[in-house]
């Protein structure tokens, strides 16, 4: 075996995967405000970002060769039914349009994440009702409201809707409501299988989207469930899902390799906060090379059977392979 390994260009001849800067898309936290760039404690080199800022941010992912933008707002005010995310002049959606005016985005795919709870006073993705027994988060009421922000951030500009709730039939309603508003080209990327994760604690201090109450087991999966994990995404290309996304990464490569192998469709893996925190922790620290495991727990992703990946690492990347 060590034969083929004796050179970088016998290693490089022989590689089977690769991971190129066009593979990754990188994720914004839009904020109010003018030439805000609010650091996340728990995330290095993440920030939350104005308008202005995300567009420089844009340009410098489109020159980087990245794949695309995956936009999360933070809304001026929360309230029980997340105004904020269907609003026509919400932040998400004057973020797309800027960004297409400005022309920065221009190579890159803008994809608006579909979801309610970074505008919720409750942090929950949907709306809560009450039961005999306390609350719940409610289905079918939140599935009317997740299809309004698709229509309204495809209306802005987005190339493509990610809806990340978890709601059971929101693909269907989704996909419903943008052929009947004439949207009918923007493609939907569902989360299909978004596990209850511990990893994603750094993310709700950087879209300010914890629940005030409870948490969100009732809606996302169990980390246990494999098979569960292909009914879902089963559901999901059933009502329309044109391309899945797998979340978290690392903890579930093996969720990924048996998604690649169900369906041809294109697969998205979400290398979440706590993914990137941990490693830019040790990093910190100076426990792990900074270079070389960014791009092998990519490599990792890719290998486990994801065509792209969104990922904080994706311009440190970028500039590793460039
Ligand atoms: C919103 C959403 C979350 C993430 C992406 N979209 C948080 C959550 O479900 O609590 C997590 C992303 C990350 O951790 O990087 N529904």
């Amino acid at each position: 075996m060590r034969r083929l390994r004796r050179t970088e260009s016998l290693r490089a001849l022989v590689r089977e995967t690769s991971v190129t800067p066009g593979d990754l898309i990188y994720p914004l936290f839009l904020c109010p405000g003018e030439g805000v760039r609010r650091p996340i404690g728990s995330m290095p080199g993440v920030f939350n970002l104005s308008i202005d800022e995300a567009v420089r941010e844009a340009e410098e992912a489109a020159r980087l060769g990245l794949g695309g933008l995956l936009l999360f707002g933070l809304p001026e005010t929360k309230d029980e039914q997340g105004t904020g995310a269907y609003d026509d002049n919400g932040i998400v959606q004057r973020g797309l349009r800027a960004l297409k005016v400005s022309g920065a985005a221009k190579n890159l795919v803008l994809i608006g994440d579909v979801c309610l709870c970074e505008y919720t006073s409750h942090g929950h993705c949907g709306m809560i009702a009450e039961t005999r027994d306390g609350w719940t988060v409610d289905n079918d009421s939140s599935l009317k409201l997740l299809a309004r922000t698709a229509v309204s951030q495809a209306k802005a500009g987005a190339d493509v809707v990610a809806p990340s709730d978890m709601m059971d039939g929101r693909v269907a309603a989704i996909r419903k409501a943008l052929d009947e508003e004439d949207c009918k080209d923007t493609p939907i990327l569902s989360y299909a299988s978004k596990f209850a994760s511990a990893f994603y604690g750094p993310f709700r201090e950087a879209a300010d989207s914890a629940p005030q109450f409870g948490d969100r087991r009732s809606y996302q999966m169990d980390g246990a469930n494999l098979r569960e994990a292909m009914r879902e995404i089963d559901l999901d290309l059933n009502e329309g899902a044109d391309m899945i996304l797998m979340k978290p990464a690392m903890p579930y490569l093996d969720v990924i390799r048996a998604a690649r192998e169900r369906t041809g469709v294109p697969i998205g893996a979400y290398q979440v906060s706590g993914e990137y925190s941990m490693l830019q922790a040790a990093f910190e620290k100076g426990w792990l090379d900074r270079d070389r495991a960014t791009l092998e727990s990519l490599l990792g992703i890719r290998r486990a059977g994801a065509d792209f990946i969104v990922t904080y690492f994706a311009k440190d990347a970028a500039k590793l392979l460039g």
